[in-house]
């Protein structure tokens, strides 16, 4: 049991061993917020809620008469878990509804409450899901003035120190909009709250950033039409003190691919509010009688261990509650991916010999990137109609070539997408998402496709359904290279941007869901120009996403290390490519703390270097699975402000253990010992240096010994394999 409820005091629990988050219902029929933290097993609710009496507290009365409520609470400095708007309390709100009026009055009081345990499913949207039994506690709300209803809900998943919290909304009255309706609230004391975002750019993305907030907004949002590449809908918070090993912090991360914001409000009695939903900017969703508004979830994880735990309690979260594919848990196949080897120009013959060349270094899935349909010599073009150049490839022959070397074939696609040139576009220009009066705005040469409407996404499932019906695909490519802008759809008139952008977000979930689950055999990979829209709303469907463009292998470092605080190394696609500076020892090394494959010409390989791919293939073989896929990462090294990045990840059972540390500057000899963390001290390990052994004890608290000249991006492997007693 995670939930408690406690009668008396009408005060909720919700813990696991290493949390607690306790809020009450107050004499005013509010939630008031209590705590989050450390587990805690008793709280003094009058500790926490009395705010002192020099403040000028503002007290609730009814009828105009006598002030009644003779608790501490004042609406605009205490902690809510959930705000209203137009009353005295100024911070930003996390609901807004609008009324035919123009009144945007907002103001839920508590009604009712039940603890379920299960979870709930819904078709075509992301919401977590549990294996084994979990308490979700279910608050009805209702809106003072008006007949509307919300459903504030709590998932504990005790496993992983995650909390979800999400909102319904159901309306039993007509004429009104949400106009902002955020998932998440949490209010606390500011005190020594810092905050890492992770921001970027294309073949630049998820870099963290340690902020101070200070008083007033820091806002961090995407109105990109997808999460996006220049900001990842999640944020770390964290305690001045807090290092990778010590001290608290908490991630918010929203399960949500679309337009996001992530709010954070200091006022001026140091309350720090913090909300995360979807973005509420040209927002008007209009409320239908008995309509049942689902919102995204948010989980919100936490440590008081520093945050090399938070990350590998984000990590479990993402694997056991948030990837439904049945891939999670299983070794990745070694892909050779064609697109940095030829990009658009190829042929069968050419293609053959790559999969031939795939066969020689020894990967195991081949995948044809993009240029395989009609008129996509150029990308300017062909992307709508999907029909395979038959002048350029043979798709079957292909296929079959592939299987008959025992190795799996992959195609790309880039569904969502739409050129100007194609029959598609002829035949429908509705389907695309196109304002009129305005000048076409493509990039990179194309429209995107307006999923909001359901004929597109039946057309879609029926193409992409052809493929897969008929030719022996084992794995897909879904690429998403352009963000959305001048939106406008046929079908939904007069819908606001914001609720349209939400809408075609809804529809790209339809289109994943039904995919995904027509064809769970086939491995899909996400992918927006590398790591656009990299979130917990994608990796529902796509157990792995490609991690970014960049494949230059130290600029990798930083960008896996970035991805590393939030999402799990196995979701991090991650190739050895042409890249020209370093060894391809070096380069594999890296891919390996990701899914691990190939993106070149085969043939531009020499033998010694295929050597050394199949020396790292060997490695992958034997760790990736149970390090790399299922175990846990620590950071060693932080290269944003050291000269390595180093990390090491250990399986679950602490049986084996990789490291990696990469040198950038030349550095002269100097004592260096490199510890690893998160062994098992009484385990002796023998490693790949010269198969040496040491104990656990050793390697952590003394470290392997580098006292040595490191040139620049020299790198070094460990793995470590206890010895059988
Ligand atoms: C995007 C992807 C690349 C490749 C190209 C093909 O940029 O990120 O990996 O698939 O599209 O056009």
């Amino acid at each position: 049991m995670s939930i408690k409820f406690d009668k008396d005091k009408k005060l909720f629990h919700l813990f696991n061993k290493n949390f607690s988050y306790y809020f009450y219902i107050n004499d005013a029929n509010i939630l008031e917020h209590l705590y989050f933290g450390a587990f805690l097993k008793n709280i003094d609710i009058n500790e926490i809620t009395n705010l002192g009496d020099s403040w000028g507290r503002h007290y609730l009365t009814k009828d105009n008469k006598e002030e009644v409520y003779k608790s501490h609470f004042t609406k605009d400095m205490s902690y809510l878990e959930l705000g209203s708007f137009g009353t005295v309390d100024k911070r930003p709100a996390p609901i807004i509804i609008k009324n035919k009026n123009n009144s945007y009055y907002t103001d839920f009081k508590f009604l009712k409450f039940k603890i379920y345990h299960n979870l709930e499913e819904k078709e075509d949207f992301p919401l977590v899901f549990s294996k084994s039994k979990v308490d979700r506690l279910e608050l009805t709300l209702k809106e003072v003035t008006r007949d509307i209803y919300l459903k504030l809900n709590y998932v504990v998943l005790d496993d992983v120190n995650t909390i979800i919290r999400y909102v319904k909304i159901i309306s039993k009255e007509e004429g009104n909009f949400l106009t902002k309706v955020m998932s998440f609230e949490l209010d606390l004391a500011k005190q020594n709250y810092n905050l890492i975002h992770f921001y970027g750019d294309w073949s630049f993305e998820r870099n963290p950033e340690l902020i101070k907030i200070n008083h007033g907004y820091t806002r961090f949002s995407s109105f990109f039409g997808r999460s996006g590449h220049e900001e990842n809908p999640s944020i770390i918070y964290l305690r001045d003190d807090t290092t990778e090993d010590y001290g608290e912090c908490f991630l918010v991360n929203l399960i949500y691919s679309g337009n996001f914001l992530i709010e954070n409000y200091v006022d001026r009695y140091d309350n720090l509010r913090i909300l995360c939903g979807i973005n509420d900017e040209a927002l008007e969703i209009p409320l239908k009688k008995n309509e049942e508004i689902l919102l995204p979830q948010v989980a919100l994880t936490y440590s008081n261990n520093g945050l090399t735990a938070l990350s590998q309690s984000s990590h479990n979260f993402i694997r056991e509650h948030v990837i439904r594919s049945k891939f999670v848990h299983k070794e990745r196949p070694i892909l050779l991916n064609s697109w940095e080897g030829c990009y658009l120009d190829f042929n069968t013959q050419k293609i053959k010999r790559y999969i031939e060349g795939a066969y020689k270094v020894g990967a195991n899935l081949f995948v044809l990137d993009d240029g395989w349909f009609t008129n996509r010599n150029t990308d300017f073009n062909g992307l709508g109609d999907r029909e395979i150049e038959k002048e350029k490839i043979n798709l079957k022959e292909l296929i079959d070539y592939a299987h008959s070397l025992n190795i799996k074939f992959g195609l790309w696609f880039e569904p969502e997408m739409i050129n100007l040139g194609t029959e598609l576009y002829k035949v429908h220009p509705e389907y695309a998402l196109r304002k009129a009066g305005v000048d076409i705005g493509l990039y990179r040469h194309q429209l995107v496709l307006d999923t909001s409407n359901d004929e597109v996404i039946d057309y879609l499932i029926n193409k992409i359904s052809y493929f897969l019906d008929n030719f022996n695909i084992d794995y897909i490519k879904w690429d998403h290279n352009r963000y959305l802008a001048d939106v406008y759809s046929k079908i939904h008139p007069n819908a606001s941007e914001g609720y349209l952008y939400h809408l075609i977000t809804l529809g790209v979930y339809k289109l994943f869901n039904r995919l995904t689950k027509k064809y769970p055999d086939v491995l899909f990979e996400g992918c927006a120009s590398g790591g656009g829209r990299f979130d917990l709303g994608m990796l529902y469907y796509t157990p792995q996403i490609w991690c970014s463009d960049e494949t230059d292998p130290i600029q990798r470092t930083y960008i896996q290390y970035g991805t590393s605080f939030v999402y799990p190394l196995s979701t991090m696609g991650a190739h050895i490519s042409k890249n020209q500076i370093t060894s391809y020892k070096t380069k594999g090394e890296i891919a390996l703390l990701g899914t691990y494959g190939l993106e070149l010409d085969p043939y531009t390989l020499k033998d010694d270097e295929i050597q050394e791919i199949k020396e790292i293939n060997g490695i992958f073989k034997e760790f990736h699975l149970d390090t790399v896929v299922n175990g846990d990462l620590y950071r060693l090294y932080n290269p944003f402000t050291s000269n390595l990045f180093g990390v090491n990840v250990v399986s679950k059972d602490k049986r084996k253990a990789i490291l990696l540390l990469i040198n950038y500057r030349k550095d002269n000899n100097k004592h260096r010992y490199i510890k690893f963390k998160g062994l098992d001290e009484g385990k002796v390990y023998k490693t790949n240096l010269e198969n040496k052994c040491y104990s656990g004890d050793f390697l952590m608290k003394n470290g392997l010994n580098l006292s040595k000249w490191l040139n620049e991006f020299e790198s070094f492997f460990v793995t470590l394999k206890e010895i059988d007693k």
